[in-house]
């Protein structure tokens, strides 16, 4: 029996493995946590224990214990959810559109198929379908752009909440050099963006990200605009793209002739600090890449998408090196896969480019707590820490035979974990858990 006075306790047996801090390029072993036979304990959601289960039970009241609802996963890996720094919803049905570079792959692919949001039908539809997606490949909370359309982001909100999501979305602001059925004004900007911060920021676990799409589509006075929302409540957040082209880069300057660098665009309007992410990030002068961790300014690591689209590669180590957060991140429709698993083989093929390889427990970090603290929820979320929100995936690393025979069945963790992101995706994936609660098994 259990009433909504009863706390509801849940123990989770398996391979545990989360993070304290960022590994860094040797896998230091005092940024995590492995118990091969450990435990959760979770109370109304949230992780009351972790540990060794020979220790946890000790510590858990034996008639809890008795009482709890008890997920065995004796064998798998039990990791935090994964999370998904930078990605677009109604993107989805254009994964995988041939043959362009960025500004021809917007206007011949993106835009089209953004246009068909005014539907409220299509947003309700698609955003569905994504959500399911994600927690079938293990992804747990993203930053998540809708469209221009106001309807766009309440189809989204709607889907998150339906799965009590730690989610974030935003209206795309756009007011210019983008076809006329998807531009706002600034004045449709405020007043969308002001009634659905507060109709969704903070209702449950949703939060709203101010989204102007990137420098080239919003006007002065409209980037203005974002960066005065930006401040305008303390836990806004703020999503967009940064140098991802060399041909969108020059468009910038030409854009934009008073500022320094496109950094310095974003900069002049108020909208770099905490909780701030900008994707790709490939090309940027030092002063850039200083200026973004000085602000507190997030990277989103895309390599699937900087792949695909042949944008260029996003040199990880350095950013981390200068002290900008990094998250990992699909990119979907840009991005070819809705799996950080497969991303991350991507991201350590993009590290092996720099000469300065990925290594497998820095990679599951970026994958978790590393997207965490990119996005400033590693308060709520990202790993087992007492009084976090117990969302977790469920991995199998034997999940196909190539790593079946890869890894015999045995191999130590490191191993195991490098494997799994260069022959595995999203077939390891056993179950997602949100809040405790079963929200995806294979
Ligand atoms: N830059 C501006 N908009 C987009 C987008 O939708 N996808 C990517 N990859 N880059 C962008
Ligand atoms: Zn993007």
């Amino acid at each position: 029996m259990n009433d909504s006075t009863t706390p509801r306790h849940q123990l989770v047996l398996g391979q545990i493995l989360h993070f304290l801090s960022d590994p860094g390029e040797h896998d230091a072993a005092d940024s995590y946590q492995y118990f091969p036979d450990g435990a959760l304990w979770i109370v109304d959601g949230h992780i009351a224990d972790v540990g060794a289960w020979q220790d946890l039970q000790a510590r858990i009241p034996a008639a809890v214990r008795g009482a709890a609802e008890v997920f065995d996963y004796t064998g798998k890996l039990v990791l935090p959810g994964l999370i998904d720094t930078h990605c677009h919803y109604p993107q989805s049905g254009i994964i995988a559109s041939f043959g362009r570079q960025l500004l021809d792959w917007l206007n011949d692919y993106t835009f089209p198929a953004e246009a068909a949001f005014s539907d409220p039908a299509v947003g309700a539809a698609t955003a569905d379908y994504f959500v399911e997606r994600m927690l079938a490949h293990g992804t747990t909370t993203a930053s998540v752009f809708s469209t221009v359309h106001p309807e766009s982001v309440d189809a989204f909100m709607a889907s998150a909440k339906k799965h009590h999501l730690r989610m974030l979305t935003g209206k795309v602001m756009m007011d210019r050099h983008a076809p006329a059925n998807l531009m706002d004004t600034v004045a449709d900007a405020e007043r969308d963006c002001l009634a659905l911060i507060e109709r969704w920021h903070g209702q449950g676990r949703l939060r709203y990200s101010i989204t102007p799409r990137f420098a080239p589509t919003s006007s002065p006075a409209q980037l203005a605009l974002a960066g005065e929302l930006y401040h305008s409540l303390p836990d806004l957040h703020v999503q967009s793209h940064l140098a991802e082209n060399p041909d969108e880069i020059a468009w910038v300057g030409e854009l934009f002739p008073h500022c320094r660098d496109y950094l310095d665009v974003y900069s002049h309007y108020g909208l770099l600090g905490p909780r701030t992410i900008y994707g790709h990030c490939i090309h940027l002068a030092p002063v850039e890449i200083e200026e973004m961790a000085s602000t507190g300014s997030a990277a989103a690591f895309c390599p699937t998408s900087n792949l695909f689209l042949g944008s260029g590669f996003f040199n990880h180590p350095a950013a981390s090196d200068a002290g900008i957060r990094v998250g990992l991140a699909t990119d979907v429709g840009g991005g070819t896969s809705f799996s950080l698993i497969r991303t991350l083989g991507e991201a350590y093929k993009v590290s092996q480019l720099h000469q300065r390889p990925l290594p497998p427990l820095r990679a599951w970090f970026l994958a978790t707590l590393g997207g965490a603290q990119a996005l400033y929820l590693e308060k709520f979320i990202g790993n087992f820490m007492p009084g976090k929100e117990a969302d977790f995936v469920v991995l199998d690393p034997c999940a196909t035979p190539e790593l079946d025979f890869r890894l015999k069945g045995g191999e130590g963790l490191a191993e195991r974990l490098f494997a799994m992101m260069i022959l595995g995706d999203e077939r390891c994936v056993k179950a997602t858990h949100i809040m405790g609660k079963l929200a995806f098994q294979s």
